[in-house]
């Protein structure tokens, strides 16, 4: 069950059927200090980013420190204590794609949804990220919603692109 979680299905859940969830997977991986990241990993499908009362409770249950529970969240960028959108949009800035116009993308989603990098929507329907490379260099500029890669994305086509989801 906890191997085919994803956001969307989590997202609809109750906060004490997420913290069930939560509770599921703290004993399918043991509570160990070794399984943290897994753990947090997993949390972080099931709420969507990781509030300061979902660490509270894995520290607990793991027996750790809450700071040293901090500590990995804050290592890893991949981690985020703030909520996140319904969408995510990544950006590619890998060398293919920063040359082909990467930043040009970068500034229309600005201009279109008027916020910065590393923010949200207030309507929290996008998340605006970053990333390098995500394997489609000879198709560039590429750029990812959610699991949906876009190839070759002209910056004219990102309006219609975004309509597309609610
Ligand atoms: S550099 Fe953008 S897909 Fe590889």
């Amino acid at each position: 069950m906890v191997n085919q979680l994803n956001r969307q299905m989590c997202s609809q859940l109750s906060e004490i059927k997420q913290f069930e969830l939560l509770t599921t997977t703290i004993e399918n991986y043991e509570a160990k200090e070794s399984n943290l990241i897994q753990i947090l990993h997993i949390a972080q499908v099931i709420f969507g980013y990781l509030p300061e009362n979902v660490l509270k409770f894995i520290a607990k249950e793991l027996s750790m420190p809450y700071s040293k529970v901090c500590g990995v969240v804050s290592f890893y960028s991949y981690f985020s204590t703030l909520p996140k959108g319904r969408h995510t949009i990544k950006i590619c800035l890998g060398t293919a794609c920063y040359v082909r116009g990467g930043t040009k993308l970068i500034e229309k989603i600005k201009e279109l949804l008027s916020i910065d990098v590393g923010e949200t929507t207030p309507d929290m329907k996008f998340s605006f990220e970053v990333m390098r490379c995500i394997g489609a260099c000879g198709l560039a500029p590429a750029m990812a919603i959610d699991d949906k890669v876009y190839k070759r994305v002209n910056p004219n086509k990102l309006k219609q692109i975004l309509d597309q989801y609610s």
